[in-house]
């Protein structure tokens, strides 16, 4: 008797069971929509889920199995996700009808760091957005060059001394060293030096916490707003209570008025009391400051690794920067401006190139608000739909980059550029929501390059990898393994 009420109950539980894991799984089918066949549990994330692929490369592949589709329908586990190929939705999707599209739809508890710009829903969103956006123009940017030089000629000189003992360098963990110390000094106010040893050891560990995949990413995909009803997160509960602390900490030294750096810090100080929409209190303005930690110094150290590894691997383009980079500190004396910057139009086109060929959080994801008709088709997405744009399918597409494994940056020709849909170079994304930091990223980027190719060049070393893997234990595209490049000095060299 027993025997047999144990089966009948694990019979109904595993029917119970692959019902729930397959519950979802005729949603395109029954919408005509063409997409690849999903398997129970998984739905298309097989290989993400088992850490053995980045979500996206597998976005790249549905991508590069339906050429001729506008959209494809596919499964993240059981969720339905709509991956968008063709560039005149995309554009109407992230700008035109931009309202139907405001959230990306990654919920969790708003006390847990919720509430910062990247992850927060409109309605905490837009307010935030408004407040925070004229923080990142040109002209309060500007004001904060001298203070990312300041830190590109510590790098300089840390990068001189490493290298004296040694040539081969580990360069994304090296650069790594610029953007932290640049974020820290221009977000939070904090300039590290000889020692901060413990402090960066803690950034470290907050990016390797923030970075790591984490399972309960597959678990909303399972049940969208179960992190938001559980009051969980996906970043460990440390990480807010110690951007809190900082944030606490810097506001209080400066006793609530700005000091004369012109920081972040200085500039978040002067609107706290301003405007009556979003409180700016400390945990709202830490919550912003762990995203522009995260999303700034990352973002810009693997670009910036990965256009040295192509420098090195194609010199004479980067006898080119060299030249452009002496030609222009000489007009200038050497002084960094922002003039300058935008004067290195080499540089600017290499630097496109690489995040063309590498885009690092290369997909763009949304979620419907309400149900949308695409324009010029009979196809509607349902309110609830995870839209995602692949970038990396859509940078890699012969019709738009051809032959696109090479690294070519007259890609970015005035003439070639104006012959390619708006939306063929996203990198930053496009719309209201695209990325806040794009200028200082490239501004920062830029310093660093400019400093580092006016005192070294770069070449292959016996190390250096032939082809380039992502790691797929991290949630951007990260160099798996590392990029080992020579670091020369200019001075021995010539
Ligand atoms: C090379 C450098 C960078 C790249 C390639 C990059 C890329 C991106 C991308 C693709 C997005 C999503 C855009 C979308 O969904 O349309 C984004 C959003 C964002 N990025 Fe960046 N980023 C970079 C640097 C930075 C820096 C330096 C900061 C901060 C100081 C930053 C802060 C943010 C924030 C806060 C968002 C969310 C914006 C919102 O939802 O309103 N990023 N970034
Ligand atoms: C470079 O090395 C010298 C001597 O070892 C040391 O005093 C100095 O602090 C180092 N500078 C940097 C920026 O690492
Ligand atoms: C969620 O957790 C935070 C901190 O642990 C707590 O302050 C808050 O009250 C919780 N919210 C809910 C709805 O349980
Ligand atoms: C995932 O994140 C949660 C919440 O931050 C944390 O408690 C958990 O330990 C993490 N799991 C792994 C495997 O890192
Ligand atoms: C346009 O791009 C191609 C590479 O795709 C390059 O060979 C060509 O020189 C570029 N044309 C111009 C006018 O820069
Ligand atoms: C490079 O990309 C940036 C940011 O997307 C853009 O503003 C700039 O015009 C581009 N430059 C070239 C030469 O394509």
């Amino acid at each position: 008797m027993f025997v047999i009420y144990t089966l009948v109950s694990f019979v109904i539980f595993i029917y119970f069971a692959y019902y729930y894991f397959t519950r979802s799984f005729k949603y395109w089918q029954s919408r005509n929509i063409p997409g690849p066949q999903p398997v129970p549990f998984f739905g298309n994330f097989k290989e993400y889920a088992l850490r053995k692929s980045t979500a996206p490369s597998i976005h790249k592949q549905i991508y590069d199995d339906y050429p001729n589709e506008k959209v494809v329908g596919f499964y993240r586990m059981t969720r339905p996700s709509l991956l968008i190929r063709d560039l005149d939705v995309v554009k109407n999707v992230l700008i035109k009808d931009f309202e139907y599209f405001e959230d990306r739809g990654i919920d969790f508890s708003v006390e847990h760091l919720g509430a910062n710009l990247f992850h927060a829903d409109a309605k905490i969103w837009r307010p935030l957005r408004n407040r925070f956006s004229p923080l990142f123009t040109i002209g309060k940017l500007k004001n904060m060059i001298p203070l990312i030089n300041e830190r590109a000629d510590l790098f300089i000189n840390h990068v001189k001394n490493i290298t004296e003992k040694k040539g081969d360098q580990e360069i994304y963990t090296l650069v790594k060293k610029f953007t932290v110390s640049s974020i820290m000094a221009c977000a939070f106010g904090v300039d590290i030096n000889e020692d901060s040893g413990k402090l960066i050891q803690k950034m470290n560990e907050i990016d390797h916490l923030t970075f790591s995949r984490n399972i309960s990413v597959e678990l909303d995909l399972f049940h969208p707003g179960i992190l938001k009803k559980l009051n969980s997160s996906i970043f460990q509960k440390g990480i807010s209570k110690f951007f809190l602390k900082l944030i606490n900490d810097v506001l209080q030294a400066r006793n609530g008025v700005p000091s004369t750096r012109n920081d972040l810090i200085d500039l978040v100080l002067e609107l706290k009391n301003k405007g009556n929409y979003v409180k700016l209190t400390n945990e709202v303005i830490a919550a912003q400051a762990f995203i522009f930690y995260v999303a700034g110094y990352e973002t810009s150290a693997i670009t910036m690794a990965f256009m040295l590894y192509e420098l090195a691997m194609n010199p004479p383009m980067q006898e080119k920067i060299i030249a452009e980079v002496d030609e222009v500190l000489s007009r200038h004396d050497g002084k960094i401006t922002y003039d300058i910057i935008s004067e290195l139009s080499y540089m600017d086109k290499v630097f496109n190139e690489t995040l063309r060929k590498y885009p690092l959080s290369a997909d763009i994801v949304r979620r419907a608000k309400s149900n949308y008709n695409i324009r010029g088709t009979d196809i509607t997405i349902e309110k609830g739909i995870s839209i995602l744009v692949p970038v990396l399918g859509i940078s890699h597409d012969e019709k738009y980059y051809p032959n696109p494994k090479k690294f070519d940056p007259e890609r970015f020709s005035p003439e070639n550029e104006s012959k390619r849909h708006p939306c063929a170079f996203i990198p930053f994304g496009a719309g209201p929501r695209q990325c806040i930091g794009k200028l200082f990223g490239i501004i920062q980027s830029r310093v660093c390059m400019l400093k580092f190719f006016s005192n070294f060049r770069v070449e292959v070393s016996k190390n250096t990898p032939t082809t380039i893997i992502f790691d797929p234990q991290r949630v951007v595209n990260v160099p798996k393994g590392g990029i080992q490049l020579n670091i020369l000095p200019r001075k021995f060299a010539e």
